[in-house]
């Protein structure tokens, strides 16, 4: 049982997921995550903001049981993705008197993806409102704070922002308020980085159409709330901007130890020149972590070997990666060391295409690097830090 009151007539009544450990098969979660879902009672309505995931309904029905919620007027739906949907049709069994309230693209993706029968939907729109007698729900559409039907809703009187993924981070936490300290930062960071960083632009646009609203709490559904949501919408500012920082991130890998000396020898003269750099062994890296560093990083520098014919199938998976992500990245680097054959760059290039980042003379090292070719590596970090240099929105 993990419901907590808000405020008088307003709960969290989602579920903690402590050991999750991935998501999508793709993401990692070293902090787990949970599926925050919140319960209004108004004077003579009820509503249910969100569910959980599939794995969690019966905590969910359980933890309105304990409320005794015998009647649920509304379930509203900001975003269809199961982890927040999932448990809709169970409500709607325990339910057979809730309406599902959601914007028209959202109500296609629950047909689709649950099922959901087309009498038990209210379609709404932008800034419509229901009431619930003494409290007034606001929806405000925010597409691409994930998917393209995700929506925010806002509740006037105690002036809540529900926003679903929109300021969420992958956290289990007993603690039902953000801190404001580094973990949380880090946590949301990631979050957004993983998730958001593909609609940089469109999410920009939607903290500017939510920040005039007057708020005193946002309430993801993954992850602690806001007290400060000043906090949170600065750091989405901050990241959604067009400003990047100087920081190069040098992405490795290494067979038998020749591009690691590329790739440490570069991040030592790029510290020389007053750059912060950060290094991943593409072996072992966290993908969330090195998602994190794109989301402010100037320069990548890939740094991988040929083998098997092309360069190394870590080094594409992390350029298919960096292009699904679509991080600010101005410039981007090659580093390969080879045997027998050179296609490394030409690899590289097939799979950054959604980007446009500019794209460094290449150094392609025959065997183990030798002094020649670590001249070349210098000659690389100087053009790094002229660019640097230029761009005129870094930050450090
Ligand atoms: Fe937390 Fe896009 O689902």
């Amino acid at each position: 049982m993990t419901v907590r009151e808000i405020k008088s007539g307003i709960y969290s009544v989602g579920a903690i997921d402590w050991d999750r450990t991935i998501f999508d098969e793709l993401i990692p979660l070293p902090e787990g995550t949970s599926y925050n879902s919140y319960l209004i009672k108004g004077s003579e309505k009820t509503a249910l903001i969100d569910t959980v995931d599939p794995t969690k309904i019966d905590t969910l029905l359980e933890n309105l049981e304990e409320l005794g919620v015998t009647c649920l007027d509304y379930v509203i739906s900001n975003h269809a993705e199961q982890d927040h949907s999932g448990a809709i049709p169970a409500v709607l069994d325990r339910y057979p008197e809730a309406e599902v309230i959601t914007n028209e693209k959202c109500k296609g993706f629950l047909t689709d993806l649950l099922g959901v029968p087309d009498e038990r939907f209210t379609v709404i729109g932008e800034g419509d409102e229901i009431s619930l007698g003494d409290r007034t729900l606001r929806f405000l559409l925010t597409p691409w704070v994930h998917w393209p039907e995700t929506m925010v809703t806002y509740l006037v009187e105690d002036k809540i922002l529900f926003t679903c993924d929109f300021f969420g981070s992958h956290v289990a936490t007993s603690d039902l308020y953000a801190r404001g300290n580094y973990e949380v930062y880090t946590g949301a960071k990631r979050y957004y980085a993983e998730i958001m960083m593909p609609f940089r632009t469109t999410v920009r646009k939607n903290v500017e159409k939510i920040e005039s609203l007057d708020m005193e709490i946002i309430a993801p559904s993954h992850g602690p709330m806001y007290k400060d949501p000043k906090f949170i919408i600065d750091a989405y500012k901050d990241w959604t901007s067009e400003d990047v920082k100087n920081e190069a991130i040098i992405a490795f890998v290494s067979m038998h130890g020749s591009t690691r000396k590329a790739a440490e020898h570069l991040a030592e003269t790029l510290m020389e020149r007053g750059i912060t750099v950060k290094v991943f062994n593409l072996s072992t890296a966290d993908i969330g972590e090195l998602a994190m560093a794109l989301v402010d990083a100037a320069t990548l520098v890939l740094a991988a070997p040929t083998v098997l014919g092309g360069i190394h199938p870590s080094a594409i998976y992390a350029a298919y990666l960096v292009n699904a992500l679509r991080p600010k990245l101005r410039h981007i680097g090659i580093i390969s060391s080879y045997g027998w054959g050179g296609m490394a760059v030409q690899h590289v290039q097939n799979c950054v295409t959604v980007i446009k980042p500019e794209v460094f003379e290449p150094v392609l090292i025959r065997g183990h690097p030798g002094e020649e070719d670590l001249r070349k590596i210098d000659d690389m970090a100087e053009e790094i830090m002229k660019k640097h240099e230029n761009l005129n929105l870094i930050k450090r």
